[in-house]
């Protein structure tokens, strides 16, 4: 008899609390959205925790959870039977090179260096879906996972010894396109740069290309994949929007930008959610001010429709002082603004009639910050 294996749900977001609860959500089919809360007034934490802890190791039986587990966790959309999972869209960012054209190696200098996982208490199964990722960190960015196929991972292997070594062109160019490498002889700036002068002066700054294009493109598929599934929920309300307050993958690079945000912030920071916002044509954001989990904005601006040459056609509008006009900021995708949005009022035109606009908004708060963090 084939026996039904559990897994935990990879649209479950966990998130610890101010009181010591442990706050978990976890979307559907149907974008139908439950909350679970183990601590204080809920189930006990302490056995959520395990429950969760088997789940996140493997697959484990049905018959191997406590007997009032597997009717709770499914009715709850913590564990997934696997069967269900079947078509959920997931996320994953190959790295390949082209095809092979000959012609002599070429030497290189790695951008950055090679890192262990950053350990963060998410739901990997649905990012690791490709297998052991490469973990890579440029100095003052953030901490990205890649899936190299063989010779872009021995290329980067080889250059993370600080020893230039020579290799073959389809692989640099790759390796050039995505970042992780520079000519010998040329710079490898920091991410962030000079941005947290900018940021610390005037309350916001632009940072180019901070997501890769890889990555960038693995973004687009996923939001579209988010939305086609109906995981997202549709709002007309302030603007005509599908957004995921804490999706997971959402959630997950909200905790591998926290050094690139605290490198341009100048101080620690603590994250506190992620929300993904597609917005549909004629939608506009009012002038307003943030709510108290989002001190510092890191927005990502992951696609537009029709997709542009240049800069996205539809500015994030910024206003420095109660008597200035504000400033246009236009980025391209893949670029990043981070904006102090609790004490600068900012907002979007109207987005153009036919056009469709997808950003990632991580924030973050300081560490004494003591308050709701989603
Ligand atoms: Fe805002």
């Amino acid at each position: 008899m084939a026996t039904a294996t559990l897994v935990l749900n990879p649209f479950l977001s966990a998130r610890e609390q101010p009181d010591g609860s442990l706050l978990l959500k976890a979307a559907r089919r149907g974008g139908m959205r439950i909350e679970t809360r183990f601590g204080p007034g809920g189930l006990s934490r302490d056995w959520g925790e395990a429950i969760l802890d088997r789940l996140a190791a493997g697959r484990v039986e049905p018959t191997g959870l406590p007997p009032q587990a597997l009717p709770l966790l499914i009715r709850q959309g913590l564990a997934l039977l696997d069967t269900e999972l079947d078509g959920l869209p997931g996320f994953r960012v190959p790295l390949a090179a082209g095809a092979a054209e000959g012609g002599e190696p070429v030497p290189l200098l790695a951008t950055g260096s090679l890192c262990p996982a950053p350990h963060v208490s998410l739901p990997w199964r649905c990012v690791l879906s490709g297998g052991e990722p490469l973990w890579h960190q440029r100095p003052g960015g953030p901490v990205l996972p890649w899936w190299p196929d063989p010779a872009c991972r021995a290329a980067l292997r080889s250059l993370d010894t600080q020893i230039p070594t020579p290799v073959p062109p389809d692989v640099a160019a790759t390796l050039l396109r995505e970042g992780l490498a520079v000519p010998v002889g040329g710079a490898a700036p920091s991410v962030t740069g000079g941005g947290r002068e900018a940021l610390a002066a005037q309350g916001f700054v632009l940072v180019p290309g901070l997501l890769p294009p890889a990555h960038l493109a693995a973004w687009q598929a996923y939001a579209d994949a988010l939305v086609a599934a109906g995981l997202t929920e549709h709002s007309a309300k302030a603007a005509d929007r599908d957004t995921y307050h804490g999706d997971p993958v959402g959630t997950l690079f909200l905790h591998l930008f926290r050094p690139a945000a605290e490198a341009l912030a100048g101080r620690p920071l603590v994250p506190s959610y992620a929300f993904l916002s597609a917005y549909r044509a004629a939608s506009a954001l009012d002038e307003h001010l943030d709510r108290p989990p989002c001190e510092y904005t890191l927005s990502l601006h992951i696609d537009h429709r029709p997709r542009p040459d240049g800069p996205v056609p539809w500015p994030l509008r910024i206003r420095p002082g109660p008597d200035t006009a504000p400033v246009e900021l236009r980025c391209r995708l893949g670029d990043g603004v981070v904006f102090r949005g609790r004490r600068l009022p900012h907002s979007r035109p109207r987005l153009p009639e036919g056009d469709r606009s997808t950003t990632l908004l991580l924030h973050y708060v300081h560490p004494d910050y003591r308050g709701p963090l989603d």
